[in-house]
């Protein structure tokens, strides 16, 4: 068990360096069009200003090349100060004399926000002279970038092997939620696993024929497995190179006895409307795009019967309303299931939010890559480097 921040003892008057991960959707005004991933970080930081540390808090946005007014954390530091009960200041860069002075003038219970992190090269580079500099700073390092720890940068990773550390409330809930997810089910448990590109997809698609035992598939995806299977796919989008894939995928289903469902119709363009077609009926001039009324039904009894779902990707092109029918039925679906329920990936919580189904959701991981890695590995890189709780 990593130590949290409430294994760290007088936190009075202390400087500790906060990772967070506030790579929130933000338009080029500067205005963020979806907080999710701020709020949820305001318990970690309300209990260090609590515990009168002096909080410092390190996040990059997006991925920059340089300087870029358009990635600047300023905004955030907007929201920040309405959303705290105490002084918030922002600091336009994030190592040298300026950084330094301004860490001097926080009293106990204030915050700093410093810019980018990855405006600077180093970040990404993990460069130990950038991370050396910046732990320089502190006292205490707390790492609560779950959205990030797939990611050994010096920020996230290197300060973790120079000051002492912990994890916050963020990760340690993100953690425990995914772990749960993993080695301890409840059952019947059905993952449904969506997306265009399956080698993208294959570690966590093993990983749930092995932990659930029902694998939904849906999405382009599920085109590859369907052609593994000799099964007329048309024009659909199609992975060649993993067809041998999805074949060993669909063996060692049977030999572990679980369930996997693929499509049974599509809704399909030829031409200018959309139609649907049973899959034995599917033609070559044929593409499909989302799943058929059919398909729909099959799939959600058996997220119906289920008492643990797990969701990642959606189940057709969803990004247009003619193809969007699918993934807002499996989305309904989970949201009105009596099963214990849970969301990850960028794409998918998006879609969960556009739908305005996030209150109906159990857990709504606020990871993308970070939470697909944690479930095909059991674990992070920046989480790994973090101390071990005294016993
Ligand atoms: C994310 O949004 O998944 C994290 O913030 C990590 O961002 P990255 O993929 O640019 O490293």
């Amino acid at each position: 068990m990593k130590r949290t921040i409430k294994d760290l003892a007088n936190l009075k008057g202390k400087v500790v360096l906060l990772r967070v991960d506030f790579n929130v959707p933000m338009d080029d005004g500067g205005k963020i069009l979806d907080a999710t991933r701020i709020r949820t970080e305001l318990p970690t930081i309300k209990y260090l200003i609590g515990q009168k540390a002096r909080v410092v808090i390190l996040s990059h946005l997006g991925r920059p090349e340089g300087y870029d007014v358009r990635k600047s954390l300023w905004p955030i530091s907007i929201y920040l100060s309405k959303a705290l009960p105490c002084n918030v200041s922002f600091c336009n860069t994030v190592i040298g004399d300026e950084v330094k002075d301004r860490i001097k003038m926080l009293r106990e219970g204030d915050v700093l926000l410093l810019e980018n992190v990855r405006f600077y090269k180093q970040e990404e580079k993990c460069d130990m002279k950038f991370a050396r500099e910046i732990a320089s700073y502190g006292d205490i390092f707390v790492n609560d970038a779950f959205g990030t720890a797939h990611r050994k940068h010096a920020t996230n990773y290197a300060l973790a092997r120079l000051l002492p550390n912990a994890i916050g409330f963020l990760m340690e809930r993100e953690i425990n939620n995914l772990t749960k997810i993993l080695d301890n089910p409840k059952r019947p448990f059905v993952a449904v696993l969506g997306g265009a590109k399956i080698d993208t997809k294959i570690k966590i698609l093993e990983k749930f024929i092995e932990k659930a035992d029902t694998v939904i598939i849906g999405g382009a995806m599920a085109y590859t497995f369907l052609k593994a299977l000799n099964i007329e796919v048309g024009k659909s989008l199609v992975q060649d190179d993993c067809i041998e894939v999805a074949k060993n995928i669909l063996l060692k289903a049977k030999e572990l006895g679980k369930k996997v469902l693929l499509p049974v119709d599509h809704m399909c363009s030829i031409g200018k409307s959309p139609k649907v077609y049973t899959v034995s009926k599917m033609l070559p001039n044929m593409t499909g795009y989302d799943i058929g009324p059919k398909t729909i039904k099959l799939y959600t009894n058996e997220i119906a019967k289920a008492k643990e779902v797990f969701w990642n990707g959606p189940m057709g092109m969803f990004e247009n309303s003619f193809f969007r029918t699918g993934t807002h039925a499996i989305a309904e679906a989970i949201a009105q299931s009596k099963a214990h329920t849970s969301v990850g990936g960028g794409d998918t919580v998006a879609t969960v939010n556009l739908f305005n189904l996030g209150k109906k959701i159990n857990y709504i991981s606020t990871g993308g890559g970070a939470t697909l890695k944690f479930l095909e590995e059991g674990s992070l890189p920046a989480v790994e480097v973090i101390q071990e709780r005294m016993r």
